[in-house]
């Protein structure tokens, strides 16, 4: 039985798609989120600031007793996750697009993937690309604007849906039958992609896998929380409360504002 938190970053209120998840999966496990939201977008930054931010991010974690850290963002885990597992001890999770299982599912062998230009150009990115997407067309853009609509709570916005269109043109053009959604903030645009995208469009991200993979992980180290009693669930956000309470509507959160 271990009690210490799972801890989880993002740069935003992205990862909170993440969150449920684990959070569905593993109800009782104690959890501590951190949305470096000051700092969003982390896409647009260079790969030396991202991984200064995820340090940065993963130290408070650790202080606060984590047991295992979910790096909840494709870009930092595209861009720092290596760093950060040869230099700390506890196991990390990352998130990367799920583009693998999209190549195997496509009957178009074309693929859309929507993602940060910080995840697009990393050579993670480009190395699961090239073992688990060949033969397959790619068809890459950034989403440019999203992160910082989704942050400023603009998700359904007509602003929104003018770039996703800019985006999704060209997949659907190009005759994708599964779109790849790269960054955590995505998921919270699905309902307008649904609106957007043609019936036979599948919309594939990696939150689930992800949640199974930090248990198996935690199975594996034995850190599993095997107690039934009422999970302790942190939030902490250095920029709006409010903001990141409107993404986790659950009741039993507490959402506090943090300055890091
Ligand atoms: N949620 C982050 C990701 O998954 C957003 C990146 C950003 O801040 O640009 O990539």
């Amino acid at each position: 039985m271990n009690k210490q938190p799972i801890g989880m970053f993002d740069s935003g209120v992205g990862g909170t798609s993440i969150w449920k998840e684990i959070h569905e999966l593993m109800p009782n496990e104690n959890t501590i989120y951190l949305a470096d939201s000051l700092n969003a977008p982390y896409g647009e930054k260079s790969e030396k600031d991202i991984l200064e931010l995820s340090i940065k991010n993963t130290e408070i974690l650790l202080s606060r007793n984590c047991k295992i850290i979910v790096v909840a963002c494709n870009t930092a885990t595209t861009n720092a996750i290596d760093y950060l597992r040869a230099n700390y001890k506890v196991p990390f999770i990352g998130i990367e697009p799920a583009i693998k299982p999209a190549a195997l599912k496509s009957k178009s062998k074309t693929v859309g993937i929507l993602a940060t230009k910080g995840t697009l150009s990393s050579s993670l990115f480009h190395s699961t690309s090239e073992n688990h997407a060949s033969g397959i067309k790619v068809v890459e853009r950034e989403g440019t604007g999203l992160v910082n609509l989704i942050e400023t709570g603009k998700v359904l916005s007509l602003e929104t849906k003018k770039l996703l269109e800019e985006y999704l043109d060209p997949m659907i053009a190009a005759g994708i039958d599964y779109l790849v959604l790269g960054c955590t903030h995505y998921p919270y645009l699905i309902p307008i992609l649904k609106e957007m995208l043609p019936d036979n469009v599948k919309i594939i991200d990696s939150g689930e896998a992800v949640a199974l993979q930090t248990k198996a992980v935690l199975e594996q180290h034995k850190l599993l929380n095997l107690s039934m009693g009422k999970s302790n669930l942190e939030f902490y956000t250095n920029a709006e409360i409010a903001v990141l309470s409107s993404f986790v509507d659950d009741k039993s959160t507490t959402v506090s504002f943090l300055d890091f």
